[in-house]
């Protein structure tokens, strides 16, 4: 997976500007000189998403109306593709592949991407939404098809809360019962995504973090029925659900020696560690997304940061970096656009 190059119109605080990346790219430039929003367009580009705001109309440029991009890029097949998008202020959103409208789905099924950003270190210490998040993005990685049964159990969720809203226990039991299975297999899938993640940790950790412990597991059940039953009594009083995947806990251990305390730089080098970890499962199974890092190894110091550049750069995924400070580039293969 490979992205050629990119045009964007009215993107952001762009009128109209174009690139193109190489196979490791670093963008560098001040406070302001729209990197981020370069790998934004990027990954608007190939998602349809924004990996910085849920307010997609925000990327449209201020003065504007709506925005273009176009994006030149290898599929995950190896397929030479076009993608173009536009999107107006009110979030109407037109995704082309090759001329032809795409649905969100044939997009995760055609393109794979991750993204780095310092805001990932919410993963180890934020709200527990951000873990089974990064859960979900490395499962819906390896197969499409979770996507689908995630968006059903969220359809499963919408008229669960219809039907508490209503009074309708009878209705409740029946969609409970019918979710059991999709409940467990997502489950399932996050358990099984935890241990493979788990085993690249072990050999990532000794490169870039000898010493530290690291370990990723999720929440299981023997017996979901029970559970929601159980449940039921508290939903109807409260009017939603209380139970299931949507609420499960995603634990993330981390300890050095004795101390749990870490620095903002060794927090850091654990949410890279953790994106890694998951490149480097993926690419076990052939997948190479496009990775973008934003504000690239921020928190560390010169020895670190030299450190996690040899590690991207022996990378074999297309990875698209930004900057604002002095970085190492003293790398042939390193292509770098400066603003
Ligand atoms: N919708 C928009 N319309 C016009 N300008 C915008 C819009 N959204 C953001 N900007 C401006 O775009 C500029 C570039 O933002 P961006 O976050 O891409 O910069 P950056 O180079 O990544 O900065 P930093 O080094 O602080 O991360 C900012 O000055 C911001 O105010
Ligand atoms: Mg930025």
């Amino acid at each position: 997976m490979k992205i050629f190059d990119i045009y964007i119109k009215n993107f952001r605080k762009f009128d109209c500007f174009d690139i193109s990346f190489d196979d490791k790219f670093l963008i560098k430039g001040c406070t302001g000189s729209g990197k981020t929003s370069i790998i934004e367009s990027c990954y608007f580009s190939i998602s349809g998403k924004s990996f910085r705001t849920s307010h997609l109309k925000d990327v449209v440029k201020s003065d504007s109306e709506n925005l273009y991009v176009k994006c030149n890029m290898e599929d995950i097949s190896g397929f030479k593709r076009e993608i173009t998008s536009g999107l107006d202020r009110s979030g109407n959103k037109k995704i082309m592949l090759d001329g032809a409208p795409v649905s969100r789905k044939e997009l995760i099924n055609s393109v794979k991407y991750m993204v780095h950003t310092p805001d990932d270190m919410d993963i180890i210490e934020g709200v527990p939404s951000k873990r089974r998040d990064f859960l979900d993005k490395a499962v819906f990685i390896e197969d499409g098809s979770y996507y689908d049964d995630l968006m059903n159990y969220f359809r499963y969720l919408k008229h669960k809360s219809l039907s508490l809203k209503k009074g309708n226990g009878k209705a409740v039991i029946y969609l409970n019962e019918a979710a059991i299975p999709l409940i467990n297999k997502i489950r399932d899938r996050r358990m099984d995504i935890c241990s493979k993640i788990n085993c690249e940790i072990s050999e990532t950790v000794k490169k870039i973090f000898p010493g530290l412990i690291l370990d990723v597991s999720s929440y299981t059940d023997e017996n979901p029925g029970e559970k929601l039953n159980m449940k039921l009594e508290k939903e109807m009083e409260k009017g939603y659900p209380l139970y299931g995947p949507h609420l499960d806990t995603v634990n993330i251990k981390y300890q050095v020696g004795e101390s749990k305390n870490m620095s903002m730089g060794e927090k850091y080098l654990i949410s890279v560690i953790l994106k890694l970890s998951e490149l480097y499962l993926h690419a076990k199974a052939g997948i190479y997304p496009v990775f973008f890092i934003d504000d690239a190894f921020v928190f560390l110091d010169d020895e670190k940061k030299q450190m996690l550049l040899d590690t991207v750069m022996n990378l074999k995924n297309q990875v698209i970096m930004t900057t604002s400070v002095n970085m190492p580039d003293t790398y042939d293969k390193l292509k770098v656009f400066s603003f």
